[in-house]
């Protein structure tokens, strides 16, 4: 069953019923502020962070879920709906809600009246401007009442949920004119306050929550929309918002606009807070609502907003012939990678913005989905992680946005972390050509006068795993690898300990990861082709003795027979294994181990992923360990406290299924890896939207897997590893068309029955206009012609830049 429809042509999904099985939410923001709005206007607003600099409020775990927001709210003689469904929930006569590139449109219509509302923040601004166009449908004049409404939150997120015996004392707001400004705290420690304001002169408002809401009412029946009329209140403390009350008269077939816009400003010096004593310095935010104070000025700043996503997307435009692929791959697992890069994991629907930061590992996987599209942005952000780690290689596991420094209540410790600032890197100078970055002088720890060569940090990143290697030779896993569930030296009893912050007792532990071992075959051998690369044979010669050191390491302590191990525990029993009663397999190793390549000669490759499809695939992608655990293990940790089939315990994680399907590509195996990708790509699970349950135009982390109690349920959609993995794989070994130092390697793995398709790609100011054509094989290039000349190898040499290059390649 489906509650919408995608429309390629304007890059949306217009979701046609608002009672989708879980709110369908959108992002609207790219740089500094943000907003998320769901499918009914539900969400909330912040400043760069969603924890420090809360601008609304939201209320997760709510019931019903989802309330609270910001609303529009219509009085038409009696008559009160909201143009987004929710809050009132009165039934509509027409609603639809399309969700586009940075940008929401809900319309709402109700007795022959129509109310479109467009969201969004326009590039460079720090405000959300919304514009709401009202139109009268009827063959008489209309007079209607038209109610706004935001709620502050008390900048801290976390502190808003929880010191109410302060909270209600502090909150403080000034009016002028249309405008509403908060301003609590102000006065002492903060140079930032917020406004909502519109373009029109207003006939009321309000400012205190409980006289627009009522003590006893709820978001569906404020008593101010009601009874037609606002209290004029002034919030001192308890709750402050910002509605606002505008009288509506349209003639028949008449359209009024309106611009609103929920603002941010923020003073550099103390000096400019005020205007004179108790009174703020409006001057940035009046600049602002200027900005936006007409209709045509909005619809101008939204076609820039529009421009600068069809420039973005215009990067790499797929055509395949099949339309479910073509969109994940032109629109939605793009904007999806461009999010995650902003975001990490922070906030989301579920992600309260108050838990994480930006994760090490994270962002340097999400930066991989998003390098090609602004390049500078990801040079910005390995520059910011690089700073957070520590002289020995080891690194905080999350940073705070706001300040850029290391969390030290997550602290660090988790072994994979190193191995992917050397994945972001070379990712990023394969695409851009930027070998300077290596130059850059980046700090430890943050501290001033540490400061080494980038390049240091990825040297000091590559030893840190082999100066931590177990008795069998294989990385130590710390706290834990990529799976942050198992937790193989945190031996927890207590409830109230989390599995990645107690403390470990690695005093003596054997516990090794062949998760991490492939890692760091794969980065490993990244760093040893970059050194060569930058003329440092030396350190090149050095690391590549690691490297093989590893994969022997492997081949002989990691191999079970049918598949690669999964890890030691910390007295060195093997964990994914045979021998053992539950968790035999898992799919991290089998992921790493393949891509890497381990043991390709001798078989153990084509075995492992034999081993996946008999063991781990099903009918929603591929599980993560077989048989679930159904007990708790102590010296497993987290993985074995989920109920069969759910997140790390089975559960199909679509971030690594990825790693499967490159593996897939390195045995040449093109269906299979095209049959994985289909399972988890969510266009292609659009018909079953009412099981899956999230969006169907972004990936979710997890999908239940075959154990649990719904198999195909998904949870956990947006902010995920799985854009950044997702789109690498499929632009990168499926369609082949990969960034090398020297230019663009093709080299597709594609169903025998697959006739071609054609990709065009900008890389390093070049377009290439790439046709792939095929006659019943998966892999291999027969012929590469550049400019109608034919070239050796399957390596399009890197051409001037603004040049716009013809490619032809025949498989075979
Ligand atoms: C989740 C993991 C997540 C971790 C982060 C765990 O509860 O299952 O997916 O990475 O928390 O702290
Ligand atoms: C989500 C976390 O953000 C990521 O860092 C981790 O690798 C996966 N969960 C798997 O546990």
């Amino acid at each position: 069953m489906k509650f919408g429809h995608f429309d390629d042509q304007r890059r949306e999904y217009v979701i046609t019923n608002p009672r989708t099985p879980w709110p369908w939410i959108n992002y609207l923001g790219n740089e500094d502020f943000f907003s998320l709005i769901s499918n009914t206007a539900g969400g909330y607003s912040f400043y760069k962070d969603a924890k420090f600099r809360r601008i609304t409020r939201y209320r997760y775990n709510n019931v019903p879920m989802d309330n609270g927001g910001r609303y529009f709210y219509i009085n038409d003689n009696g008559t009160v709906w909201n143009p987004g469904w929710k809050p009132c929930k009165t039934e509509l006569d027409k609603y639809e809600c399309r969700h586009g590139m940075n940008y929401t449109i809900i319309t709402g219509e109700k007795n022959g009246i129509e109310a479109e509302t467009l969201f969004f923040v326009p590039l460079k601004t720090l405000a959300e401007v919304q514009k709401v166009k009202l139109t009268n449908k009827n063959k008489e004049a209309k007079k209607i009442k038209l109610f706004s409404f935001a709620e502050w939150c008390l900048w801290n997120a976390a502190t808003d949920m929880e010191n109410f015996q302060r909270n209600f004392s502090t909150g403080e707001v000034e009016i002028e004119g249309s405008a509403l400004y908060h301003k609590t705290e102000f006065k002492e420690r903060r140079n930032h306050y917020a406004y909502y304001s519109v373009n029109v002169p207003i006939q009321g408002y309000d400012t205190d929550r409980e006289s627009f809401i009522g003590l006893y009412n709820e978001f569906s029946e404020p008593q101010a929309v009601m009874a037609g009329k606002p209290n004029m209140s002034e919030a001192h403390g308890w709750s402050p918002i910002a509605s606002h009350y505008i009288e509506v008269e349209l003639q028949p077939g008449e359209s009024k606009e309106f611009v609103f816009v929920l603002g941010y400003v923020e003073f550099e010096s103390r000096d400019d807070k005020w205007e004179s004593k108790g009174v703020i310095n409006k001057k940035p935010a009046k600049e602002t609502i200027a900005k936006f104070d007409t209709a045509a000025k909005v619809d101008a700043a939204f076609m820039e907003l529009r421009a600068y996503w069809d420039n973005l997307l215009d990067n790499y435009v797929l055509k395949s012939g099949e339309e479910k692929l073509d969109r994940m791959v032109n629109i939605w697992n793009q904007y999806q990678c461009m999010i995650t890069f902003n975001f990490s994991r922070s906030a989301s629907f579920f992600e309260s913005g108050v838990g994480r930061g930006m994760g090490f590992r994270d962002s340097n996987q999400d930066l991989v989905g998003f390098v090609h599209q602004i390049p500078p942005r990801a040079r910005e952000r390995i520059i910011d992680i690089a700073s957070t780690q520590f002289p020995d290689g080891g690194c905080y596991h999350q940073y705070q946005p706001l300040t850029k420094r290391g969390n030290n209540d997550i602290g660090g410790g988790f072994n994979d972390d190193p191995m992917w600032l050397i994945f972001g890197t070379v990712a990023y100078i394969k695409e851009s050509g930027d070998f300077s970055i290596l130059d850059d002088m980046v700090p430890f720890d943050n501290q001033p006068g540490t400061e080494k060569t980038l390049f240091h940090h990825l040297t000091v990143s590559f030893n840190h795993v082999i100066e931590n290697l177990g008795p069998h030779m294989l990385p130590l896993i710390g706290r834990a690898d990529w799976n942050d569930c198992l937790n193989l030296n945190c031996f927890s009893w207590d409830p109230n300990e989390s599995f990645q912050t107690t403390e470990n007792n690695s005093e003596g532990t054997k516990a090794e990861s062949l998760m991490i071992a492939g890692l760091f075959v794969v980065c490993g051998r990244d760093y040893v082709e970059l050194c060569r690369q930058i003329g440092n044979n030396e350190e090149a010669a050095r690391a590549e003795k690691f490297v093989n050191d590893m994969i022997e390491s492997v081949k002989k302590h990691g191999w079970d027979g049918e598949w690669y191990l999964r890890a030691y525990d910390f007295y060195g029993k093997k964990i994914g294994s045979n021998e053992n009663k539950e968790g035999k397999i898992f799919i991290e190793s089998q992921g790493w181990c393949t891509m890497a390549g381990i043991g390709l000669e001798e078989g153990m490759v084509q075995k492992s992923l034999d081993s996946v499809k008999k063991y781990l695939d099903c009918e929603h992608g591929i599980v993560l360990n077989n048989p679930a655990f159904t007990e708790y293990v102590v010296e497993y940790g987290e993985i074995s406290t989920y109920p069969a089939g759910y997140k790390e315990n089975a559960g199909i994680f679509c971030h690594n299924n990825p790693w499967v399907i490159i593996g897939e590509t390195i045995l040449g195996r093109g269906d299979y890896a095209w049959d994985y990708f289909r399972k988890i790509c969510p266009s292609y699970t659009e018909e079953i939207s009412n099981l899956h349950k999230v969006e169907p135009y972004v990936y979710a982390q997890m999908i239940a897997g075959k154990d649990a109690f719904k198999p195909g349920e998904a949870k956990n959609s947006w902010l995920t590893g799985t854009a950044a993995w997702n789109y690498y794989t499929i632009t990168q070994f499926i369609l082949g068309i990969k960034p090398a130092y020297n230019g663009l390697e093709v080299n597709p793995c594609i169903p025998a029955d697959w006739k071609g398709f054609t990709v065009s790609r900008k890389f390093r100011g070049a377009t290439y206009k790439i046709e792939v054509k095929n006659s019943g094989v998966m892999k291999g290039v027969k012929k590469l012609i550049v400019n109608g000349t034919e070239v050796a190898g399957n390596i399009i040499p890197m051409q001037p830049a603004g040049s716009v290059n013809t490619v032809e390649v025949i498989m075979g």
